[in-house]
């Protein structure tokens, strides 16, 4: 049996998720898409699905950008009313479907854009689940003036905070990554930090976690629902 690489579990996943879209998603309505490599071969997949689409929402420049080069229709969320799906990578995430997402600084527009949608397919490979989130570092977009006081509050948080180098947002936003955090209450931790005066979001996706993950391993893709 072939064992695939890890470039092959995301083109796997990716079509598992057009498939997905194509099955679940009405003629005419609304895909919000995310970001990241797992997203951009899900991206490549669904150009075959563009006259079944209404149009899509992007989560960020990259994926509008990569979108419209496939030739398919990008909205601006606020002509929007109803996304049906949203489907993106994560960082990590755990059994529960909570998740770390922002290694490419997105996250804000990914929390945005998820919070619309109706459901929220997460597309990744196993090296993402973990019982427990916290081992990679989670991102926090801040306002710039406040990055150096949003950072003490983080430490106190039990936290070690380290200012992205030579990263800007997409909404113009720097971003601390927080390592060394255990988080055994990700809902609870994701109101704290949002709570910092300062922080615009967290990379926390806790209160609105996935709905429906799709999971490739080495030789399959697994369907796991909240
Ligand atoms: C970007 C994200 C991505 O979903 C996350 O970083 C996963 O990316 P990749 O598929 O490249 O591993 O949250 O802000």
């Amino acid at each position: 049996m072939h064992t695939m690489t890890q470039y092959e579990m995301k083109q796997a996943v990716a079509r598992a998720a057009r498939d997905f879209v194509a099955a679940h998603l009405p003629a005419g309505a609304i895909l919000g898409v995310g970001t990241g490599s797992t997203a951009n071969c899900f991206i490549d997949e669904i150009a075959v699905l563009k006259n079944h689409l209404g149009g899509t929402v992007a989560s960020s420049e990259a994926t509008r950008q990569r979108l419209e080069g496939h030739g398919i229709r990008v909205l601006d969320l606020n002509d929007v009313e109803h996304i049906g799906i949203y489907v993106d990578g994560a960082d990590e995430i755990d059994g529960s479907l909570c998740m770390i997402k922002g290694g490419g600084g997105a996250l804000t527009r990914e929390k945005i854009v998820a919070a619309v949608a109706d459901t929220f397919v997460c597309i990744c490979d196993t090296s993402k689940r973990v019982a427990t989130l916290g081992h990679f570092p989670l991102p926090v977009e801040v306002i710039p003036m406040a990055h150096a006081y949003v950072a003490r509050q983080l430490g106190q948080l039990g936290g070690v905070p380290k200012l992205r180098e030579g990263f800007i947002t997409d909404n113009g936003n720097l971003i601390l990554d927080v390592h060394g955090l255990h988080i055994d209450q990700p809902t609870a931790l994701e109101s704290r930090i949002d709570g910092i005066t300062g922080v615009v979001s967290n990379g926390l996706f806790a209160r609105r976690g996935a709905d429906v993950l799709l999971l490739a391993t080495s030789s399959t893709v697994e369907v796991m629902k909240r």
